[in-house]
């Protein structure tokens, strides 16, 4: 029988928690988000979820990683026999996010190297989807992308070799070093970037509010969307972080921490990409509106477009910019795959070793989908679809399930304030079991009104003009199947471990 692994100390926690929080999402998918839901305006359901939702639910989340010192389905059934599959339902989400969000690292790696002879060339779009990723028709797969796969192998051994040490030696260890090399390469670029003329252009359009958006039911499910995302809540990522803590150990000033250290590197990352926005728009004469662009086309088209027209260092600051990607993607990526890793390891009773290699090695063989020249068509439908239909629907069950069903706020909320800093009011649990439930239940319900029912839009024509059998096993059947499987795994039986150990008293210790 292993010991169940411990963070080193207080601080290892912290940075390895903010690393998991802060990747892809803060970099390329916030500024664009942000922009398309109505700019300045957006901050306001943005600051509503992040204070009504996202910092509740990473409470919450900590709280019970802590309390049953569990994988997320382990969590799960140890909170209540019945609920381990919803724990699953995280953890397969998290398997699904993990292939495609390898594959970007994978692409952001080979920019960093094409930074220094600015390869992409004067049409960066036609180098992305032409030379580059040779992309094929949705739907096809087309043979592999050897500039996609190789970098991609570097990911997986990467990220698996990090996993393989452990916690403390592995995960630990990889935060304290990304952590610190993101936020000193990230503060050079955003520097830089609100020096560059035409910058206070692209902050005016971030910052200017439309407030009709306000009243969008989508602004809104694109806000708890994005917190969620961006937070690693709702999908087993933090319920596992968490269950390494020691006993004596802080919850809430961690939570406040993470969330808050997590949205203000988003704010950041707002602010450096909306002043390069501003001096591209400057340059072309166009209007801000003209160069942004959301996910890929932002990150891997608009942004070597801008490297082109920097007035000086243009390699370098090419290579930087990638080079936080990588950073933030490694570190998010590993939190992402640990949520299967100790899950597998809980359940069926197996080493972490093993674990990281099949679980890790099956995620890996997934991830060639991705690799090859229509990997770009599946990665945008996945994509899509396990963030409109995964993310966000966990958390929703999660928290009426803890709220309502189980009532287990109470004993939560006694949890944390037995060991933490700041004491838990009753502004938490009205967010949990009241403004939570119901905003993001309303959004939710009016996503699925006007999507789930129909399954492929008829009138407006499908999410980016994919075929219909393309959304139907690109998209509804991913979103679909990480919760038929998840439920299919809660169906196997438990080898007899420590997993089904209520009684562990391993977490003992001290890291506050
Ligand atoms: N929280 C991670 C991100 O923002 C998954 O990319």
């Amino acid at each position: 029988m292993e010991t169940r692994s411990q963070w080193g100390t207080r601080a290892g926690f912290i940075l390895a928690a903010a690393g998991s929080a802060v990747g892809l999402g803060n970099i390329w998918r916030f500024p664009a988000t942000a922009f398309e839901n109505g700019g300045g305006a957006f901050m306001v359901p943005y600051l509503v979820a992040l204070l009504t939702a996202g910092i509740p639910i990473l409470i919450m989340e900590f709280t019970m990683g802590h309390k049953y010192k569990g994988s997320a389905p382990l969590t799960y059934k140890r909170m209540n026999r019945k609920t381990e599959w919803i724990g699953w339902w995280g953890v397969l989400v998290a398997f699904v996010i993990s292939t495609y969000y390898a594959v970007i690292v994978a692409w952001a790696i080979m920019y960093s190297i094409f930074s220094f002879n600015l390869n992409w060339g004067s049409d960066p779009e036609a180098f992305l989807t032409g030379d580059y990723l040779q992309t094929a028709a949705a739907g096809e797969f087309g043979g592999f992308v050897p500039g996609v796969l190789i970098p991609l192998i570097v990911v997986w051994l990467i990220v698996l070799g990090v996993l393989y040490r452990g916690v403390k030696k592995g995960i630990e260890m990889a935060n304290r070093i990304f952590i610190p090399a993101l936020i000193v390469v990230f503060l050079i670029i955003v520097i830089r970037a609100v020096t560059l003329p035409g910058a206070f252009e692209g902050l005016n359009a971030f910052f200017t509010p439309d407030f009709s958006s306000i009243w969008d039911g989508q602004v809104w499910v694109a806000a708890y969307g994005q917190i969620f995302f961006s937070m690693s809540i709702a999908f087993a990522i933090m319920i596992t972080y968490s269950s390494y803590l020691p006993k004596k150990s802080d919850i809430t000033n961690n939570a406040f921490i993470v969330g808050f250290g997590n949205s203000s590197f988003e704010l950041l990352c707002g602010i450096g990409v909306f002043s390069v926005l501003g001096f591209m728009a400057v340059q072309q004469g166009v209007a801000v509106e003209d160069v942004v662009a959301g996910g890929v086309g932002l990150a891997f088209m608009v942004f070597p477009a801008i490297i082109n027209e920097f007035p000086a260092l243009n390699e370098l600051f090419g290579f930087l910019f990638f080079a936080s990607l990588v950073l933030a993607g490694l570190s998010s990526l590993i939190s992402i795959i640990e949520t299967y890793v100790a899950g597998l390891a809980d359940k069926f009773n197996i080493s972490r070793h093993k674990a990281v290699v099949f679980g890790g090695g099956f995620a890996a063989l997934v991830s060639l989908i991705f690799a090859t020249r229509g990997g770009l068509n599946f990665l945008d439908a996945a994509d899509y679809f396990i963030n409109q239909f995964g993310v966000a629907f966990v958390g929703l069950v999660e928290v009426v399930l803890v709220a309502w069903v189980l009532r287990k706020l109470g004993e939560f909320k006694e949890h944390a304030n037995g060991i933490s800093d700041i004491r838990l009011g009753g502004w938490w649990t009205i967010s949990l079991g009241l403004i939570t439930p119901v905003v993001l239940g309303y959004t939710m319900y009016d996503l699925f009104r006007t999507n789930l029912l129909k399954l492929f839009d008829t009138e407006n024509g499908n999410y980016e003009g994919y075929p219909d059998a393309f959304i139907l096993y690109g998209g509804w059947f991913v979103a679909g199947g990480a919760l038929v499987v998840g439920i299919i795994m809660a169906l196997f039986k438990w080898k007899e471990s420590r997993a089904v150990n209520e009684n562990e008293t391993q977490n003992t210790g001290e890291a506050k």
